[in-house]
């Protein structure tokens, strides 16, 4: 999809559907809005008095032209209450609004730069929320479809940002383009978690590790299982060690052509390829979901392309253990002892709680790297899902520093952050009668004690942990920004941390 910035007035714009916005409770339009009303004779200030409208965050009304405009027909999308605009709303109102435009049929869309008007949002910011929520709100998954759906199979394939004022224009430009390579990778991401587990293999994760390398300036290392023998991660290679497919350690290293120096980081995503529980078998109804266990890895992969892309001043390994966790005649059994990277003993209570195994050693093989800050990300526990529903990713870290910088650039992405605490106490539930920890601390508060055990493995490195369990996946329905189906959290997120990071050394 192509995206350019065009300083002319939205009326004359060339485009089969054209998009504004309203805010909610306004009677008469203004602005772009207005200005379109106008060329219409007043149809959505009608369209509005009926009570059709009300603009409702994200609501949406498909008005013909009949030929007035050079577009075929206008989506107006609302922006809720003036009063609580702001950026996030802005990616939400694009996104449906794109939608819409998409479901009028349009091949070419141009849209206002919403809250850059009226709104009174910064030009360059407001323009890269409005491009996030179109190219992230068009995404869509049908590469394993022969036949039509009821959905209309064409797609935008240009999207035009329309700013009357050509000062303002050149400003969001620059806000455009950085929007549209975080959106690009977030839809990255996403098409790697919505790949069935019998394609996206850790083989295959690894390729398209080594793909995304390839066009930028990336380093690629696949580790393979007698490099995970050699190295003594014994906590990676029991979860392994149950399924015929071969186990990765991805390792993508950025090195900034002008680094501000400071030491790295490190990005540590989840790669469960497939999550059957192993022995501990799960239960059967929504096992299926259990593809989407290798977000927290393909949102590191994500984050690597849009790192490199925007050439960040920092220098960052992107780090995956990437495996399947099956039950065999080979898996591993709960009351196994395994031995991770750094020597440390782990008790092996239940074969489900394989993500933090594996985060473990690939903890340990970021300590060994020198990094000065790990940021792991994993759907790692039910229990987050439970505690924050699929409104907000839990947070648990070691330094509040790490961890205010990880929530800030959540909240610049438009991701939601909530951090629990990782008080002493809790630390007793880890505690194994055989080995130096267990992998499981019962149910009570299993996202602390789960976040506990791989911060066990990052020692006095400065370290926060993502759960994005009930954020990877949205099974509801589409909303704004956020299509049904993986969502690519975590990418935007650890792109702001790694951008704002290398402004701080
Ligand atoms: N991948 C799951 C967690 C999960 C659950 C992700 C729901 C997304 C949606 C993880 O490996 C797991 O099985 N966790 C166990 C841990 C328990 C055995 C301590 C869980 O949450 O039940
Ligand atoms: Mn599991
Ligand atoms: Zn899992």
């Amino acid at each position: 999809m192509e995206l350019a910035v065009q300083a002319s007035s939205i009326t004359e714009v060339q485009a089969d559907v054209i998009v504004v916005n309203l805010f909610k409770g306004v009677q008469t339009p203004g602005g772009a809005t207005g200005a379109v009303d106008r060329a219409l004779g007043g149809a959505i200030t009608r369209t509005i008095a009926r009570g059709e409208f009300t603009g409702k965050l994200g609501e949406t009304v498909t008005i013909d032209t009949m030929g007035r405009l050079p577009s075929a027909a206008v989506v107006v999308v609302g922006l809720g209450p003036a009063a609580e605009f702001t950026y996030d709303r802005a990616r939400t109102a694009a996104g449906a609004a794109a939608r819409q435009a998409r479901k009028a049929g349009a091949g070419t869309m141009a849209t206002i730069v919403h809250g850059a008007g009226i709104g009174g949002l910064e030009a360059a910011r407001a323009a890269r929320a409005t491009t996030e929520g179109t190219t992230m709100g068009l995404y869509r998954f049908d590469r394993y479809r022969t036949s039509d759906a009821d959905e209309p199979k064409h797609d935008v394939q240009k999207v035009i940002i329309v700013e009357q004022d050509a000062n303002k224009a050149r400003l969001m430009e620059a806000g455009v383009r950085r929007g549209q390579v975080l959106a690009r990778a977030v839809n990255f991401t996403r098409d790697l978690v919505a790949a069935p587990a019998n394609d996206m293999t850790p083989t295959r994760m690894a390729e398209a590790a080594s793909e995304l390398a390839r066009g930028l300036p990336l380093e690629v290392q696949i580790l393979e299982r007698a490099d995970m023998q050699r190295l003594g991660m014994g906590a990676l290679l029991g979860v392994a060690q149950g399924s015929a497919e071969p186990p990765k350690l991805i390792v993508l290293h950025y090195r900034p052509a002008q680094n501000r120096g400071g030491r790295p980081i490190a990005l540590v995503g989840k790669g469960i390829t497939f999550d059957s529980g192993g022995i501990s078998l799960k239960p059967g109804e929504g096992m299926g979901d259990m593809k989407m266990d290798m977000a927290g890895g393909a949102a590191v992969l994500g984050a690597m392309q849009a790192i490199a892309e925007l050439g960040a001043g920092v220098e960052v390994y992107g780090i995956v253990p990437a495996t399947e966790n099956m039950p065999s005649g080979t898996a591993q059994r709960p009351g196994d002892v395994v031995r991770a990277m750094n020597g440390k003993t782990i008790e092996i209570i239940s074969t489900d709680a394989e993500g933090r195994l594996i985060l473990a050693d690939a903890v340990c093989y970021a300590n060994t790297l020198g990094v000065g800050a790990i940021v792991d990300i994993a759907t790692l526990t039910g229990a987050c899902v439970v505690a924050l529903g699929n409104h907000a990713s839990g947070l648990v870290a070691n330094n509040d520093e790490l961890a205010n910088a990880v929530i800030q650039a959540g909240a610049e992405a438009g991701e939601r952050i909530w951090r629990l605490p990782l008080y002493d106490e809790y630390k007793e539930q880890m505690k194994s009668d055989i080995a130096d920890i267990k992998n499981t601390g019962g149910r009570p508060a299993g996202t602390i004690t789960g976040g506990y055990f791989i911060g066990y493995f990052a020692g006095n490195t400065p370290w926060v942990h993502l759960d994005i369990a009930g954020t990877a996946w949205r099974s509801d329905k589409d909303y704004g920004e956020w299509p049904k189906g993986p969502t690519g959290v975590g990418v935007r997120t650890l792109t702001h941390f790694v951008l704002d990071y290398s402004l701080s050394v």
